[in-house]
């Protein structure tokens, strides 16, 4: 199934759509064997963008992706993901000339992990130009992946877009990851203003504030103008605070082993986003992204946990079980 894109979307996820290949477990000493044979090498979809539009096409809303790929194999594997999925993927740039970016993750059997890529990758070398904003615009709400995950989408491209979507109407999200070229938030704080939903992570939230107590880092985030800002803790759930004083704490669901947390993020986001969608109020915007990432993290990989909207209204079922109105 794919969705016409003249007929409104209801989530544009702008972001990052590459492949990541995990290898595990391997050992400190890998360059003392000759060959290393594992379990699986296998292709795995990844990046902030595809992983939160798979998300939400399963849980039954109309999705639109708007990214960069090469001409090539792996740019192909994620197309045709978008396909199965549901996903419209004509905002999808293919570019020329370019490797669709691969994340190699190396990870020891205790969980140490490093990631190895390519900085001439599609990721990386995706600037404002490959964006058309004509189809960042087509849906009711934005989602920008993460900030400081595409380097060249810097301050000036993020506001280019989120002028437009603006205009357009558009309720704007965006999740952020720790920047790699040690950036800052003053150096984004015009495209922050823009936002009507931030995401970022207790540990992102405090190092880029500089404050320890989530109040007071909400507080400051919420200074740059952005109008709501939940900050992810984990287990604890989600601290969530709006510009008007508005404070709350949305529990984590109970009872979950968590096997694998990559992805946890974006799968919140996209539980998240699935509430407003649905006009909800803000605690059950909190408790759609707790319930969705709960789910995530019970299985290895970003996009493997969530399958479809029955398995999710199951375990919304069960968290309401834990928590009632
Ligand atoms: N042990 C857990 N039990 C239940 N829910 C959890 C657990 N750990 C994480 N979660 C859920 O996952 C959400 C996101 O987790 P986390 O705070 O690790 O985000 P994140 O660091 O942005 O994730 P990512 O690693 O994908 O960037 C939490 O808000 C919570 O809903
Ligand atoms: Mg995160």
């Amino acid at each position: 199934m794919v969705v016409a894109l003249d007929k409104l979307l209801d989530v544009v996820c702008v972001g990052a759509a590459i492949v990541d290949i995990p290898l595990q477990p391997v050992s400190k000493n890998i360059f003392d064997c000759e060959s290393y044979p594992l379990e699986q090498i296998s292709m795995t979809i990844g990046g902030d963008a595809i992983n939160e539009a798979t998300v939400l096409s399963r849980l039954g809303h109309k999705v639109g992706l708007v990214s960069m790929v090469g001409h090539d194999a792996v740019g192909n594997f994620i197309l045709e993901h978008c396909e199965k999925n549901g996903i419209n993927a004509e905002g999808i740039k293919i570019r020329d000339g370019i490797n669709t970016s691969i994340n190699i993750g190396l990870v020891t059997a205790d969980g140490e992990r490093t990631f190895v890529s390519n900085r001439n990758g599609s990721l990386w070398k995706e600037t404002i130009e490959d964006i058309d904003l004509e189809k960042t615009t087509r849906g009711r709400i934005l989602s920008y992946g993460s900030f400081f995950n595409n380097p060249r989408l810097d301050n000036r491209a993020l506001v280019r877009i989120f002028e437009k979507a603006k205009e357009a109407g558009m309720i704007i999200c965006a999740d952020m990851i720790k920047p790699r070229l040690g950036e800052t938030l003053d150096d984004v704080a015009e495209a922050l203003s823009y936002l009507d939903y931030f995401f970022p992570n207790n540990d992102e939230a405090r190092l880029m504030t500089g404050e320890q107590e989530i109040p007071k880092v909400a507080e400051k985030i919420l200074s740059y103008g952005v109008k709501c800002v939940a900050v992810k803790i984990g287990k604890e759930g989600v601290y969530i605070r709006r510009n008007s004083g508005e404070e709350l704490i949305v529990p984590a669901m109970k009872g979950i082993t968590a096997i694998d947390t990559i992805g946890a993020g974006d799968n919140f986001a996209a539980g998240f986003i699935s509430g407003l969608i649905e006009n909800k109020t803000l605690r059950e915007c909190g408790e759609y992204g707790n319930v969705t990432a709960s789910l995530a993290i019970q299985s290895i990989g970003a996009t493997t946990g969530v399958k479809n909207r029955g398995m999710w209204d199951r375990q919304m079922a069960e968290y309401r079980k834990q928590y009632p109105v």
